[in-house]
């Protein structure tokens, strides 16, 4: 599919480019996803399928919550130790997968402009409208700062990442690493540390493993916002694939796997019912109870994420957490030696 440019933005001046990979949503694979995940024994829907616009906005007020202490940790922990990145990495430009509304990313930005190396701004995210809003706030509020925003899916789409133009610094926030399983995940660390030259950093935030209790009420929080954000995978379906899910049949659930170490995020049917996804003329059928899998979010050991990330042909050069070690963020370059 051809780049396409922001005649809106380009008209702003030169300081923000926008390439859109993903045609309004169309190529979000969101169709064949669904087949596969609704057809199997055990049903589930990918994870990326929750950020259309309502949801990116739910996700916003669950970072906001009083349970989700991960936003506010890795925020603590970027503000003590920014300084130290920006002097390690000394980028020139830096690349987030991702992106959301880079609210805390702007705290390395701002580290990075304060040792006068960052010149560039990639962010990277399957919702449009976050990489438009973020590319015109954060030139607004960093001048002479350049944003080249790509629309797209970071499983599929790396490789229309923009040629570095300087040292690179790629960032992964937020624990979105542990929405993929141990494979998956191996196979997208690769993938990162091909955007790497041999100067440069990535930068990879893991929630780490703790008491099963805090971890489930952050994924079921009180006023049920996250209850909200995963029920809303279902109106996704309703409007993308004329589906005619009613998101009031299901309940919200969030368990703690103490095998694998992960959250799972269900969708448990109140009642027996079929639902049609009329775009694949396809009846779901749900006993009542049933569960359908909307997202793993694996927690991590120090032990675990360098495995993974010598797996994936990278070495471990730094392990920044908090005092009371409930998230922490992996500084890597890639191995002398690569594995594979
Ligand atoms: N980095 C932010 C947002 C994390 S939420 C933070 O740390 O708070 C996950 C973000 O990744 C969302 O903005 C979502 O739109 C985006 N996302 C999820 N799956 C994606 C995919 N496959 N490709 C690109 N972006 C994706
Ligand atoms: N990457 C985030 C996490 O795993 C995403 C997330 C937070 C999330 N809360 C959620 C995803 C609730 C689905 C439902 O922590």
């Amino acid at each position: 599919m051809e780049p396409v440019i922001d005649p809106v933005a380009e008209s702003l001046g030169d300081a923000i480019t926008i390439d859109a990979h993903l045609a309004n949503g169309h190529d979000r694979s969101l169709a064949e996803d669904v087949l596969d995940g609704l057809t199997r024994p055990f049903k589930e829907l990918p994870p990326k399928h929750f950020y259309d616009a309502r949801g990116a906005e739910l996700f916003d007020r669950i970072c906001e919550l009083p349970e989700y202490y991960q936003t506010r940790t890795e925020r603590s922990i970027l503000n003590e130790r920014a300084g130290e990145l920006a002097h390690v990495t000394r980028a020139v430009e830096l690349v987030e997968l991702g992106s959301g509304t880079a609210s805390k990313t702007k705290v390395l930005i701002d580290a990075l402009r304060n040792a006068g190396t960052l010149e560039r701004y990639v962010p990277v995210d399957v919702t449009e409208r976050v990489v438009r809003d973020c590319a015109s706030a954060l030139t607004a509020e960093y001048p002479g700062l350049r944003v080249h925003g790509v629309v797209g899916d970071f499983e599929r789409h790396l490789d229309r990442v923009p040629a570095a133009t300087g040292r690179r610094l790629v960032v992964f926030l937020g624990s979105t690493i542990g929405n993929f399983p141990p494979g998956s995940r191996r196979r997208l660390l690769r993938e990162l540390a091909g955007l790497l030259d041999s100067e440069d950093h990535l930068l990879v935030g893991v929630d780490l493993v703790k008491d099963p209790a805090l971890l489930e009420r952050a994924y079921d929080d009180a006023q049920g916002v996250t209850a909200e954000f995963n029920r809303n995978l279902l109106r996704v379906l309703n409007r993308e694939l004329d589906a005619d899910f009613d998101p009031e049949d299901f309940e919200h659930v969030a368990l703690f796997d103490p095998e694998h170490e992960w959250i799972e995020m269900r969708l448990r049917a109140q009642r027996a019912h079929t639902a049609t996804i009329r775009a694949l003329d396809l009846p779901v059928r749900f006993e009542r109870g049933e569960e359908m899998r909307t997202e793993i979010s694996a927690k991590f050991t120090r032990r675990r994420i360098a495995t993974d990330l010598h797996a994936a042909g990278l070495e471990l050069t730094d392990w920044l957490t908090d005092r009371d070690e409930l998230f922490a963020l992996t500084l890597s370059r890639r191995s002398l030696s690569p594995v594979g």
